[in-house]
């Protein structure tokens, strides 16, 4: 099949048919080549229990076909309809609070419900069976945004049952689970498995195994629930492709888990989304990080499906793009390892929450800037996309991320300022701004890619995590711990064997005897002469024969201890950072860490210029972007060619260039 890059999002059911021809014009003229479509229309596909109605959708798929605009079918299983709900209430999800929550919004399921998950079965089977050999439908997109709306759902008797099933496969016997739960606390030992509850809101505090496991049942559940789905489609439209549209470091599933059921993983990208800061300096990193962690949910170029294409907005509204900004992002997308972007949504929808969740298109649906601005960008990168088809980001330097570890830092942040995501998007931070590419890698991912691999906040720890760390340092990784690491075993029980951070000492040459939780203080810390500022926590160690220390604290009753560390282990080394460095401090480390690892930035950092680069054997493709509204400048490197752009080194406000830069 041709390779496709560009589409919209498009929701016919929305508008009169007398429109729909137009659409696919004016789609086509831009460069548009593939739609996806009925993600949430279910009322419309099956009007009452007997009733399916798949015509309307026949025919835009074949009206768009005509045009040469092909398909990806969304399962509209995030909508069920008025009918289904009133007949079966239970299908609707009940909240930690014991709430049920209503009908009128999206995504009000109970993903265990066997009523409602029959119906599902009976709905994608005929939907699969007669999109199975559509020429024009290429592929199929579960759901939508799994994970989202279901962060406190579902506690309902459904999914209680399913979770003590659970937890039976998992542990065997009861005393196993009363162990690993260590329910000796405040008397929480069960009897049997049927005892356990579905975790409702409690008077108190809550019990960290236990609530561990949960969020690992729940995610279980939507990849269980996506399964299902997917085996469908697979038996009756083997030939399209399955793929579903994540939201960047969301962590109600683990998308690592979620993706292998996945042809590739999609993802939505909102940078000027009105929940996000204004400043670009909290949120570029931040973006970049997105999408760089999306890569690595399968260490394969990824789709876009949702693309902004205008202010984002429900009750509340974002900032209008500027001119070139669009564009901007769509390229940062493509920068990251996008394959593919999918602008949301084609034409802003006149009814609904979303009315101001703007499309490509205005309400009237006369074509202005946003679609003259996207028609020129896609016309003029489309046929750019083909040479960069089979080339990936290549980054010397990789975060550890896991959601495990996310899960048990939401349960206990320790700080209320304390994120792990957070964590590892500041050292990202520091990377980002002196241009040096950077991947996501799961705790089973091939730590011996990376020159350097900084692996934050490794709370949750096992022997065979341990050992993978010491070994990447004994064959001369550099590796980066830090503060609470090796803190608890994957019960989410403390472990009591060793002073912290347990066995990994061996690597790190440090022995954790004390700490401080900062609370609203900072403390100050010394590093090559320079007074800096750190945050959040402070670990007070004793540094094993051979660690040399590379930072102090400068305040507090710990004033001249050691804070940031470094020991040299086998072929590697291995750093210790007991606090959370703020700005300063972490680009000063950061550049020191760096260069000792020998990673060389893609370019000399400008300010407000983002630099990332798709390579294969053979090229190397450099992309920057200037994500100011001002003229910027850079040094290009010696010997490249702009494939796209005005002027090399120079950059009018929200351009974005691509060059080839001979390997
Ligand atoms: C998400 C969803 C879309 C739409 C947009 C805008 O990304 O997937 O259905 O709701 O947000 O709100
Ligand atoms: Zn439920």
């Amino acid at each position: 099949m041709k390779q496709l890059h560009f589409g919209v999002d498009y929701y016919p059911e929305h508008w009169e048919r007398g429109r729909w021809e137009e659409d696919a014009i004016l789609m086509q003229e831009m460069g548009i080549q593939m739609v996806r479509m009925a993600e949430f229309s279910w009322h419309k596909l099956q009007p009452s229990e007997d009733v399916f109605d798949f015509g309307w959708l026949d025919e835009a798929i074949g009206l768009l076909g005509k045009y040469g605009i092909y398909t990806i079918l969304g399962t509209p299983t995030a909508a069920p309809p008025a009918w289904m709900v009133n007949k079966h209430p239970q299908i609707l999800p009940i909240d930690r609070m014991g709430r049920v929550r209503g009908f009128g919004g999206r995504h009000h399921d109970c993903q265990s419900n066997p009523i409602y998950r029959e119906y599902i079965r009976k709905l994608v089977t005929k939907m699969a069976q007669h999109y199975g050999d559509n020429p024009y439908v290429i592929g199929w997109q579960p759901d939508n945004e799994l994970g989202n709306s279901h962060q406190d759902l579902c506690t309902c008797e459904c999914c209680r049952q399913r979770f003590q099933g659970w937890l039976q496969r998992k542990y065997k016997t009861v005393l196993a689970l009363n162990q690993s739960w260590g329910t000796a606390f405040w008397s929480q030992e069960y009897n049997d498995f049927s005892e356990v509850f579905a975790p409702r809101v409690t008077v108190t505090g809550e019990n960290p195994s236990a609530m561990l496991d949960w969020r690992r049942f729940c995610s279980d559940l939507i990849v269980d629930f996506t399964r299902e789905q997917a085996e469908i489609i697979r038996k009756y439209a083997g030939k399209q492709f399955i793929t579903h549209n994540y939201m960047g470091f969301a962590d109600k599933v683990d998308y690592y888990k979620l993706g292998e059921l996945l042809d590739f993983v999609s993802h939505d990208q909102y940078p000027g989304g009105f929940y996000l800061p204004e400043a670009p300096h909290e949120k570029n990193h931040v973006l970049a990080a997105t999408l760089d962690v999306v890569r690595s949910y399968k260490d394969q170029p990824f789709w876009v499906m949702e693309q902004q294409s205008g202010i984002t907005g429900w009750e509340v509204m974002g900032r209008a793009p500027a001119p070139g900004q669009l564009s901007a992002w769509a390229m940062q997308s493509i920068a990251h390892g996008a394959d593919a972007v999918v602008f949301f949504r084609w034409r802003t929808c006149a009814m609904g929450t979303e009315q101001y969740w703007h499309g490509i298109l205005p309400h009237s649906g006369n074509p202005g800037r946003r679609y003259q601005e996207l028609q020129e960008f896609i016309q003029e990168v489309n046929p750019l996309m083909d040479s960069l088809q089979n080339t990936m980001p290549r980054a010397e330097a990789g975060i550890v991320f896991s959601f495990e570890q996310e899960y048990a830092f939401q349960i206990q942040p320790h700080h209320k300022d304390l994120s792990y995501t957070g964590q590892a998007q500041k050292y990202y931070r520091a990377l980002y701004e002196q241009n040096i590419p950077v991947d996501f890698v799961p705790e089973q991912g091939d730590f011996g890619k990376y020159k350097l691999l900084l692996a934050p906040l490794q709370y949750l720890m096992s022997p065979e995590l341990e050992d993978k760390f010491m070994d990447y340092v004994r064959q001369g990784g550099h590796l980066l711990l830090t503060m609470r690491t090796g803190v608890k075993d994957r019960n989410n029980l403390c472990m009591t064997e060793r002073e912290l951070p347990g066995r990994l000492s061996e690597a790190a040459g440090v022995e954790v005897l004390d700490y401080d939780c900062l609370r609203d203080a900072s403390v100050k810390v010394l590093f090559a002469g320079q007074e800096h500022e750190a945050f959040i926590w402070s670990d007070l160690m004793r540094l094993l024969p051979q660690t040399e220390a590379l930072a102090y604290y400068n305040s507090e009753f710990y004033a001249g201890e050691p804070c940031v560390t470094v020991h040299p282990y086998g072929e590697g080394r291995c750093y210790y950072v007991g606090t959370e460095p703020g700005e300063s401090l972490m680009d000063a480390l950061m550049k020191e860490i760096c260069g000792k690892a020998g990673i060389e930035p893609l370019l000399a950092p400008a300010a407000d210029v983002e630099c990332m680069a798709r390579e294969n054997g053979r090229e190397r493709y450099l992309f920057v972007i200037n994500h100011s509204g001002e003229a910027r400048h850079y040094q290009a490197p010696e010997k490249c060619r702009l494939l796209r752009g005005g002027q090399l080194g120079s950059l009018k406000a929200y351009e974005a260039q691509i060059l080839a830069v001979g390997k």
